[in-house]
């Protein structure tokens, strides 16, 4: 496994993570903890130091797995989450990006990961609006000072959103995380750019373009009802799959497109590391085998 430096935080990331949406159970499996352990497991020996979940993959559901399987060895990892969404909740979603509800969300995410500390907090996917509230930035500064959060983050919804990027630095944001893929390259024409500029640490996502880049899903897939991807619009799926699978002609003989698909975002110097999210010991080792290329 090559590592990376995440940008202007100075730590030394794996170049493949772990992306952990699935653990939340909205990918059309359900995971249990023996499992989860085993992933962890496997992830360390092959060298993988960096995960990424949410406060809402299950509301706090992959965080608590993560915690339990990580419990001994903390220290050795990177945990990357995010706060913005709390999906147990009757507030109005917008009460959820203020600053003490956010207070909350860290505690409880802070609780679940069995943990006192916080590597990345990232603003999770949130509007200009929501972005640009100086309290927030204040609350999240002063976790910082007291050692509950060691960098903060932002995860852009869109790969166009450059104003949240070029606001890094003055909120005191050291690492964003941004769609990059070989189907979805828009972060490259002005995200990344501006990344370098600011030597701001870059984490890639979704880079088996929810999984089509794996090559093993043809026109006309269809998706259990428990699958974020059913719930997405049947033209989209189908028109990313054709494109995949096009795109996929490329891939050296004896490659597995997965390994290829992680691969091909390293080659993007801003990339400190690529997050593809998995359901299993063989995907993670297929996506690991990118790290080592
Ligand atoms: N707004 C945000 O901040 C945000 C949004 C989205 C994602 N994320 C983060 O980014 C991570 C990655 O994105 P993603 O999970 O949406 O998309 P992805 O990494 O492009 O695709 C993940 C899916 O690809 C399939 N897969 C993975 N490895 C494979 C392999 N080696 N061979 C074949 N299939 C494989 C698996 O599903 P199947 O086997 O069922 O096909 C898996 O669920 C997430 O887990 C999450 O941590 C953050």
């Amino acid at each position: 496994m090559k590592y990376r430096r995440l940008g202007k935080t100075g730590l030394e990331v794996s170049a493949i993570g772990i992306g952990t949406w699935q653990l939340g159970n909205q990918w059309g499996k359900q995971f249990t903890q023996g499992e989860v352990n085993d992933i962890f497991a496997r992830a360390t020996a092959l060298g993988i130091n960096l995960v990424d979940t949410a406060e809402c993959y299950g509301h706090h559901v992959s965080e608590s797995f993560i915690g339990e399987a990580l419990k001994n060895s903390r220290s050795q990892w990177v945990i990357a989450t995010k706060f913005g969404h709390h999906r147990a909740s009757d507030l109005p979603p917008e009460a959820h990006w203020q600053p003490e509800q956010v207070l909350l969300q860290l505690e409880a995410s802070l609780r679940a990961l069995q943990t006192d500390y916080i590597d990345l907090y990232q603003f999770h996917s949130g509007t200009r609006e929501q972005l640009d509230n100086d309290a927030l930035w204040t609350m999240l500064d002063k976790q910082v000072q007291a050692g509950k959060v060691r960098f903060l983050g932002i995860s852009i919804g869109q790969p166009n959103q450059l104003y949240q990027v070029d606001r890094a630095t003055a909120l005191g944001v050291s690492v964003i995380q941004t769609i990059f893929n070989a189907i979805n390259s828009k972060a490259a024409d002005a995200v990344l750019p501006s990344c370098q500029r600011q030597d701001l640490g870059v984490l890639a996502r979704v880079p088996l373009a929810s999984g089509f880049l794996s090559g093993k899903y043809q026109p006309g897939a269809q998706f259990p009802a428990d699958d974020v991807r059913a719930e997405r619009k049947p033209e989209v799926n189908e028109q990313q799959i054709t494109q995949a699978l096009d795109i996929l002609q490329q891939v050296p003989a004896g490659m597995a497109p997965a390994t290829w698909a992680c691969h091909w975002c390293l080659q993007h110097p801003a990339i400190s590391s690529v997050i593809p999210g998995i359901k299993s010991l063989e995907q993670l080792e297929t996506n690991a085998a990118a790290g080592d290329l």
